[in-house]
């Protein structure tokens, strides 16, 4: 929205939100308030900005799927108040419920719709501020919007006077050409609020107590209620279906990619990019097309994420690169490096400089600076200590079929390609293991562990059992070429076997598999 003059409004003595509707039209067994979008639920967003008034008593109207919504809010605010509506017998019995469970009510009461999680508490401060000042018995959030259809469109007065609100259904053909419309959001003078919602009938088509019928009463009565129209006409879109969530969340994102954009944040593909409500970033971060970061996620200066990437309750420290892997409740170091093609799950925690390379997966893994796991391996409850490598295809086995077992790598640790580290092991500081071994005793620091079997070569098999193949055929030849390169060049009779044992019969001095 376009600026807010900044004034500090008073304390609102209650903020009531609307949540006790049935959302028919989502047409699903999710209440409607719950329904996520940006990281955060409808009911969620709208809390969110109640909450930055700071009033005395937030009270949610509750109803339909009422203790869902009810443990939920307790995840939100705990000093948010429920309180029950048992039929939904309109806006206004909805807000004479809550005004009920107050011991006193004066001073200013807001109430706020829980669909409407575009609304800003910039907004809300605002409409209170302007309340305030004109000492006005009712202050409306409206909107001019170029589609009025269903909304309760405002019958104005003099100047920012409002004479009633009428409902899309109650309207007149003049009525209905109106195009400035009630939000669903309102300041007003509590004991006059009170008062007016006693006298609210039932007189419309649907047979509800409208809290849109005591802008009518108040101002009949001679007392003064304003418009206040909304800069953005965006921020009081209501969710009633599937669509306009879809809708609502695509505006939320943006509002939220085009905020980071503003504090620096590089943000090559917004249409593709989704990064919660929740998410926190710094200057110098780049989101490659296609990435998505949800939930509790920090990310820190200078880091690199995507394409194609997903984190969730991740924290990314300084200068770190992540392409085109999957992460969640993780910690990654500085400098370190994560994918393309990883699933980095709960519990892992790359310390800095370290590296989780191609097709590796991870989990409850502290795998320390400067240490890597770069191929086609899975880590999983297992602390790796510094400057390790991990060779390609390791797996650490941590299951028996019935319990998870814990491994523990040392320091400067080289673990040949593919190792079976079989739970519970210890792989002492500087150990190496041979390729291929499995490995089910510990290692002492500084040993090479060999758990394979040793290789032997079954000289001239291939042409004895499988004569007159392509490969009987590549071997003859190799042999006759072999035979005459030495008696070519009169070198002396050596090996010309075509495969060397070496790595069978000395372990300790050959190349044992490493990869990094
Ligand atoms: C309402 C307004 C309309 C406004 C629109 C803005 C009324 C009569 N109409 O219409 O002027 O333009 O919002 O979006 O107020 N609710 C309860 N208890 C009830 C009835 C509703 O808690 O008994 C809650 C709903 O869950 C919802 C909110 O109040 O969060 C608004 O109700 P809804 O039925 O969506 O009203 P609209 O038809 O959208
Ligand atoms: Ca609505």
């Amino acid at each position: 929205m376009s600026p807010v003059e900044p004034v500090s409004p008073p304390r609102p003595t209650a903020v009531v939100v609307l949540a006790a509707g049935e959302g028919t039209r989502m047409r699903s067994s999710t209440p409607k308030v719950l329904r996520e979008i940006a990281g955060r639920t409808l009911l969620g967003h709208v809390v969110h900005a109640a909450a930055a008034l700071n009033p005395e008593q937030l009270l949610v109207v509750v109803g339909h799927g009422r203790d869902q919504v009810v443990a939920h809010l307790a995840t939100l605010d705990p000093e948010a108040r429920p309180v029950d509506q048992v039929e939904q017998l309109g806006t206004g019995h909805a807000v004479r419920l809550a005004l009920d469970t107050l011991p006193r009510v004066d001073g200013v009461v807001v109430v706020v719709a829980a669909d409407s999680p575009l609304l800003t508490s910039a907004t809300l401060a605002d409409l209170l501020a302007r309340h305030v000042l004109a000492g006005a018995a009712a202050t409306v959030l409206t909107a001019v919007v170029s589609d009025p259809t269903g909304y309760g469109r405002i019958i104005r007065g003099e100047g920012d006077e409002v004479l009633s609100i009428v409902e899309q259904r109650d309207a007149d053909a003049q009525q209905l050409e109106v195009d400035e419309i009630n939000s669903g959001v309102f300041a007003f003078d509590a004991e006059l609020l009170v008062k007016a919602l006693k006298q609210l009938g039932v007189e419309n088509s649907q047979g509800e107590e409208y809290l849109t019928d005591v802008v009518g009463l108040l101002s009949a009565a001679g007392h003064l209620v304003l418009a206040r129209s909304v800069a953005d006409p965006l921020e009081v879109l209501g969710v009633n279906d599937q669509a306009q969530l879809a809708a609502v969340g695509a505006h939320l994102r943006d509002r939220i990619i085009g905020d980071w954009q503003r504090a620096g944040v590089v943000v090559v593909d917004p249409a593709t990019t989704w990064i919660d409500a929740t998410v926190v970033l710094s200057v110098d971060v780049t989101l490659l097309p296609g990435t998505q970061l949800h939930g509790a996620t920090t990310v820190a200066a200078g880091v690199r994420i995507g394409p194609d990437s997903t984190l969730r309750d991740v924290v990314v420290g300084e200068s770190a690169t992540i392409i085109r892997s999957h992460l969640e409740g993780s910690e990654i170091g500085a400098d370190a490096s994560v994918g393309p093609f990883s699933y980095v799950r709960p519990g892992t925690v790359l310390g800095q400089g370290g590296r989780i390379g191609a097709y590796v997966e991870t989990k409850n893994a502290r795998i320390g600076a400067g240490s890597k796991v770069p191929h086609l391996s899975y880590v999983g409850d297992a602390v790796i200590g510094v400057g390790t490598n991990i060779g390609a295809a390791t797996i650490f086995v941590n299951y028996d079929g019935v319990a998870k077992h814990h491994t523990v790598v040392g320091d400067q640790v080289r673990i040949g390609s593919d190792t079976m580290l079989v739970a519970p092991v210890t792989i002492g500081d500087g150990a190496y293991t041979a390729a291929g071994s499995v490995i089910t005793e510990d290692v002492p620091p500084g040993a090479m562990a060999v758990g394979r079997a040793k290789q032997r070569n079954i000289r001239g098999w291939v042409s004895r059992r499988r004569a007159r193949t392509p490969s009987a055929e590549a071997a003859a030849r190799s042999a006759t070429a072999s035979q005459e390169a030495q008696s070519g060049s009169g070198a002396p009779e050596g090996e010309s076997e075509l495969t060397s044992d070496v790595t069978g019969t000395a372990p300790v001095d050959a190349n044992e598999g490493q990869t990094e």
